[in-house]
């Protein structure tokens, strides 16, 4: 099967690592994709690989592109093209695509339609409200009782849409800021919704629609700095799975949230109605961004895609074959899958350029070491924002520069295994999280002690 990925992250290069090993792969394009994913596939021997130089957002061209070349499959990582259509033009040309159409992508880029969507389904998410005007959003505040509440921008801002305030005068301001077109069109609206506390837990499913299959939970550190401190980032870390998803956890998740939702797509599934808000016709990842909280579990957010970091762990631990998966959502045939995972840990640490989530410099030569041979086998070395140079040479190209995952039997032996590697990486201005999975290391300890 011939396949072609849009991306050039590490989510994409771990989609492409765990793409190549399916014996059923024949060729593999990566629009635009990066030097990672090149060397990934040269290994191989039984995958011809090309990086096409389309961007992610080329919607037109990669639709042509994936025409011309007969593609089978479209494995689309980040949101930009799937809110800009992608999904359906490829659809239009029957060709099958992992990812949702623009209307089911809005779960993810449009934060009213996803809690008007949950409110519909009875789904438990925070209570909100919406407003179009800073006026009428800030005296909404004013009639709130004083204490911390969330502003969040309407659209897609790159993660940086959303304000947990401590207090309502710094949540005005927040709505000012917003809607004084601070992201454009992303900040016409906003949602006022009430702060939760828990856990965050990140689950990501794969879904054709009709059935969804959640893959195993995972946590991410979203704080730049150690202790779980300093600005929000795309993830600077993740481990899976992740103890506090108990298994009566899991219980409730599925009961209250993974059937209602599988049960609103399933609905508008047979509704081909184009007017219902509800026919998402949704085939891809569905990431269900979650909070256990003291109520029982909630969700914060969906995602229309992968999560980064998160499939750099996923990735490691899936036994299933991806490429067999992605077509089964992509063609309507997930009932007949079944997901299998090793019974292992995995943990990634992301080697950032200094300076990320703010500004950095890029353009520095990266240096690797031999890797022993034990090491290399339970390591993966995915390339984010990673470039070649006139000379060939690979060099630092964006914030987030690697994911370094190690997997395990133990916690501590994947942590270790993933630091291990990661000191093999060398560059100017590397920085990184020596704390990954810290709060799972705690949990355990704490579970041992009471035993
Ligand atoms: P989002 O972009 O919606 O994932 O929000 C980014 C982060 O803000 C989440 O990962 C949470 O840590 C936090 N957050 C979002 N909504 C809430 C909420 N209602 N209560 C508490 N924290 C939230
Ligand atoms: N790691 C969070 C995300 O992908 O949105």
């Amino acid at each position: 099967m011939k396949v072609l990925l849009i991306g050039s992250g590490g989510r994409e290069h771990a989609l492409a690592w765990k793409l190549a090993q399916s014996p059923r792969l024949t060729e593999l394009y990566a629009a635009p994709g990066n030097p990672g994913i090149e060397t990934e596939m040269s290994g191989t021997g039984i995958t011809k690989t090309r990086l096409v130089p389309l961007k992610a957002a080329d919607v037109d061209e990669l639709a042509a592109f994936a025409e011309a070349k007969s593609v089978d499959l479209v494995v689309v990582g980040p949101e930009a093209p799937l809110a800009l259509g992608l999904a359906d033009r490829l659809r239009e040309k029957n060709i099958p695509c992992f990812g949702p159409g623009a209307k089911g992508a809005l779960l993810e880029s449009s934060k009213k339609f996803a809690k008007d969507f949950m409110t519909r389904h009875g789904i438990p998410t925070a209570a909100y409200r919406a407003f179009s005007s800073a006026d009428e959003g800030k005296k909404y505040l004013r009639s709130l009782p004083e204490g911390p509440i969330v502003v969040k921008a309407d659209g897609l801002a790159q993660g940086k849409g959303v304000v947990v305030a401590e207090t309502l005068e710094e949540a005005s301001s927040a709505v000012d800021a917003m809607m004084n077109g601070r992201f454009g069109d992303a900040g016409r609206e906003v949602v006022i919704e009430e702060c939760m506390t828990g856990e965050e837990v990140s689950l990501l499913t794969f879904t054709d629609g009709k059935t969804i299959l959640p893959m195993l939970p995972v946590q991410d550190h979203k704080r730049a700095g150690e202790g779980d401190t300093g600005p929000n980032t795309g993830g600077m870390g993740t481990y899976a799975p992740v103890s506090v998803f108990t298994p009566e956890v899991a219980k409730a998740v599925d009961a209250q949230i993974v059937r209602p939702l599988q049960n609103a797509l399933r609905q508008n599934a047979l509704r081909q109605d184009a007017l219902s808000h509800d026919a998402l016709g949704y085939r891809g990842c569905l990431y269900i961004g979650l909070m256990l909280t003291p109520q029982g579990p909630k969700v914060v957010e969906f995602n229309a895609r992968f999560g980064d970091p998160e499939t750099q762990v996923l990735m490691p631990l899936l036994e299933t074959d991806l490429l067999e998966v992605t077509y089964a959502c992509a063609t309507g045939d997930l009932a007949g899958c079944t997901l299998k995972w090793r019974d292992e840990k995995a943990v990634c640490v992301v080697l950032a350029s200094l300076g990320y989530p703010g500004e950095y410099r890029t353009g520095y030569a990266i240096r690797e070491s031999p890797v022993p041979e034990d090491l290399a086998q339970n390591s993966w070395l995915f390339h984010a924002g990673t470039a070649r140079n006139a000379q060939g040479g690979l060099v630092t190209a964006g914030g987030r520069v690697f994911g370094v995952t190690g997997r395990a039997k133990t916690l501590e032996e994947a942590i270790a295994r993933s630091y291990a590697r990661a000191a093999h990486v060398e560059f100017q201005d590397r920085a990184f999280r020596r704390d990954i999975a810290h709060r799972e290391i705690k949990r355990e300890k704490t579970q041992i002690n009471r035993k």
